[in-house]
């Protein structure tokens, strides 16, 4: 008999909904990086966007404190803890001025990631049609895929702002359009939204009877306007925005997130979600409550780390020739490559074997991301120091070849 990974799997491998769905990028891309460390490279990652400082000390004392606890150990429940709920709530409020009712309007998530696929699987069956934005988040077509649904792409053009060419979309067939994934502050791009924008959005749900799906995770860093798309007059009833802590507060290996909306989508995801977990860990879910309620000191500090870095990685793209706006919110700078490459994969192949240092092409984003590339702010300025030094080194070399 054969054994292990020989072992052959029944009528044809794998599900046809995989179809199409490669390994995630970064996945298959911290492998590459990971065997030219083993080589004795040591890869400056400037990739992805996660943050290396650790969260509010209040936060971990929650943490700790919360699961040295006997009975904090079972199963919780599906909706969350009401205490996590009711902070979800005060945040909103707080910060967005918007009122959500937290035992109807607010679902906990184990991450925004998973609300992606909840959403897509609560709502898209075989062939529907989902917009979603090019350049934009990867796992948006990915889960609109494999919930069986049929990705339509609209593009996001640096000349429009980064934002969707509405009445272009409204020339077009809209008929089998179900959902519309945005994203704002946008990542790759660093866009903000504008208040009108959300307004638009919300005009084109009702008016094509479109869910807008807002994945909300970037309006704290580097912002000092965050927003919310359930701000809107009317938008509950046609709008949902999923939001998370991974990058406000410094928690992405925590997973928490949530999806907020008008009572009838939460429940509707939910009776997916029931189905795909039991609940996260209470003293996570306690110690991210304390973590909502931090005061607007916690953002600002954070966003001090982050300006100072974005001006070192300014100098980087200007080592590197590119050109980028100086008003992005989020983690990343989004840069336009000079003409001298091909594309994105180009430049970022260039840095990678020359300097030893990886920057994210902007073609994984989508067609239209691919003369830019995406560099993480997720490093110290040491760090960026040390990719600048590197990568004028690797340009000297070069031009002395
Ligand atoms: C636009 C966007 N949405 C969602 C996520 C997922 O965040 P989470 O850690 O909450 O799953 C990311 C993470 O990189 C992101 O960039």
């Amino acid at each position: 008999m054969e054994s292990g990974s020989k072992a052959p799997i029944r009528a044809g491998g794998t599900a046809k909904r995989l179809e199409g769905i490669g390994e995630y990028y970064f996945s298959q891309k911290l492998r590459e990086i990971d065997d030219l460390n083993k080589q004795g490279k040591n890869i400056i990652n400037l990739g992805i966007g996660s943050p290396d400082l650790p969260p509010h000390p209040d936060v971990i004392k929650v943490l700790q404190e919360e699961s040295a606890k006997p009975n904090v150990h079972a199963y919780q429940s599906y909706k969350g803890s009401p205490v996590l709920r009711q902070a979800f709530a005060q945040w909103y409020q707080k910060y967005y001025g918007v009122s959500l009712n937290p035992d109807t309007e607010i679902l906990p998530l184990i991450g925004s990631k998973e609300g992606i696929m909840h959403i897509c699987m609560t709502y898209l069956n075989e062939g529907d049609e989902a917009l979603v934005p090019n350049p934009g988040y990867p796992t948006y077509r990915s889960a609109v895929k494999l919930a069986g649904g049929v990705c339509v792409d609209y593009e996001l053009k640096e000349e429009n702002n980064y934002f969707p060419d509405l009445e272009a979309l409204e020339k077009s067939d809209l008929s089998r359009v179900k959902l519309m994934w945005v994203n704002y502050p946008q990542m790759p791009t660093g866009q903000l939204p504008t208040r009108e924008l959300f307004e638009q959005l919300v005009a084109f749900g009702k008016k094509h009877n479109i869910l807008i799906c807002h994945d909300n995770p970037y309006s704290f860093i580097l912002n000092n306007h965050p927003m919310s798309l359930l701000s809107v007059e009317g938008a509950r009833g046609v709008a949902v925005e999923l939001n998370s802590l991974s990058k406000s507060q410094n928690m992405a290996g925590w997973r928490v997130g949530v999806l907020c909306g008008a009572k009838e989508r939460i429940d509707e995801v939910l009776r997916f979600k029931s189905n795909m977990d039991s609940g996260m860990f209470l003293p996570v879910q306690l110690a991210a409550a304390k973590a909502l309620s931090l005061g607007n000191d916690w953002y600002e500090s954070i966003n001090k780390i982050y300006k100072e870095r974005r001006s070192k990685v300014y100098e980087l793209l200007d080592v590197l020739q590119c050109s980028y706006s100086g008003d992005q919110a989020g983690m990343f700078m989004w840069a336009k490559i000079p003409d001298t490459y091909k594309d994105g994969y180009e430049l970022s192949d260039k840095v990678l074997y020359d300097s030893n240092v990886f920057i994210t092409p902007g073609g994984i984003f989508g067609s239209a991301g691919n003369n830019y590339i995406r560099i993480s702010l997720c490093g110290s300025v040491e760090k960026f120091e040390e990719a600048i030094r590197r990568v004028k080194s690797g340009i000297e070399e070069s031009l002395s070849i």
